[in-house]
């Protein structure tokens, strides 16, 4: 059965016309809801005109007629609609497409990296005693990282396959700790006033801390990462011994992770130190019962310490017969994965921020 267009009043014909192109043109959605209103409005529109006509139709053309207002009908609804959608996707018009009552995006807050939170955290115990901070470049020289810390010309550490030295300044490399720090604050302290008195003496000692990245040719693997974060520890001053070490240590260890935590020394090597030390904690995890973490043993190695090496102190050019102090070194990193469980180092460098989120419970 074909559409009888002639049945339509001229008017409406004409407008159908052109219909579609007005649609088309419509700008906005004033242009558009004016069109609606021509058309399909509920009052004086071609549509109701058109559904007037029907019922004034004599029977027999009764049928076309309303065959042929559904189509328009249909058709005006469609093209409106479609044009509206277009609307909303390119254009939004804030003033009628705002919706008042969505709850709003949750905006993200930003907050202190596991990380630098542990290392300000360790500073903190440490201001308490009396420590102030000092921080020393990353890149430094073999004097500062080997040298001043008697670390022998055969030492494996200095081998290119451990550590990254620059390729244009072959003596120049990552510092491989933090403990070269200890070298740049010595000397600092070896210069002397007009009197001759250095530095150090008219300060009557020092004790400092010092954090921050190094470095070291390591894969890559869930315990190993090629720069991480240290916390070097000084103390100098006159007849320093093992006490005050253990003392200091022993404090801050409680301090940082809990009153109720032991602490054991265990005889270590290093260099720069003299006798050395290794520290452990009991597991803070399991209590000393022997879990995942501690390897069952019971207790967890977490910082290196010793008396100062006389022969850094000459270095630095101070007197080993005058001036004696400990020092200790440790990492943040493995801090951070004992206090947290965390089993894999490389979760603190990818910044995944649910595994971010997760720290700000635990840390
Ligand atoms: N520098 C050592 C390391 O990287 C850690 C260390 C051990 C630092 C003993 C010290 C120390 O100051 O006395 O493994």
């Amino acid at each position: 059965m074909s559409l009888r267009f002639d049945l339509l009043p001229p008017a409406i014909a004409e407008a159908h016309q052109h219909f579609e192109a007005w649609v088309r043109a419509a700008k906005d959605l004033n242009d558009l809801n004016r069109l609606k209103g021509i058309f399909t409005g509920r009052k004086a529109s071609h549509l109701t005109t058109l559904t007037e006509l029907l019922k004034q139709t004599p029977k027999e053309s009764k049928a076309d007629l309303g065959a042929l207002i559904n189509h328009l009908k249909t058709m005006w609804e469609t093209s409106l609609t479609q044009r509206l959608e277009e609307f909303s996707s390119t254009m939004a018009s804030p003033a009628t497409t705002m919706d008042l009552t969505l709850t709003p995006p949750e905006i993200p807050q930003g907050a202190v990296h596991p990380i630098q939170r542990l290392e300000a955290q360790i500073v903190s115990v440490f201001r308490g005693l009396g420590y102030h901070v000092e921080e020393g470049p990353e890149v430094e020289t073999e004097e500062h990282n080997f040298d001043g810390l008697n670390i022998a010309p055969t030492h494996p550490a200095r081998r290119s396959s451990d550590t990254f030295y620059l390729q244009a300044h072959p003596h120049l490399l990552l510092r491989t700790h933090t403990s070269p720090v200890q070298v740049r604050v010595l000397k600092r302290l070896s210069q002397k006033n007009s009197q001759g008195i250095t530095l150090l003496e008219s300060l009557g000692g020092v004790r400092f801390l010092s954090p921050g990245r190094v470095y070291r040719k390591d894969e890559i693997d869930p315990t190993h990462s090629p720069m991480f974060h240290q916390v070097e520890g000084m103390l100098i001053g006159k007849n320093i011994g093992l006490h005050h070490l253990k003392g200091t240590l022993s404090y801050a260890m409680r301090a940082l992770l809990g009153e109720e935590t032991d602490v054991r020394f265990r005889p270590g090597y290093f260099p720069f130190v003299e006798p050395g030390c290794e520290v452990d904690v009991k597991c803070p995890l399991c209590k000393g019962q022997g879990c995942r973490v501690c390897k069952s043993s019971g207790w967890i190695e977490i910082l290196g310490a010793g008396l100062v090496h006389p022969q850094v102190l000459r270095h630095a050019g101070h007197d080993p017969a005058v001036w004696s102090g400990f020092a200790f070194g440790m990492g943040i990193e493995r801090i951070a994965m004992i206090i947290s469980e965390c089993p894999d180092l490389r979760l603190f460098f990818e910044n995944d921020i649910r595994f971010l989120q997760s720290m700000r419970e635990v840390t």
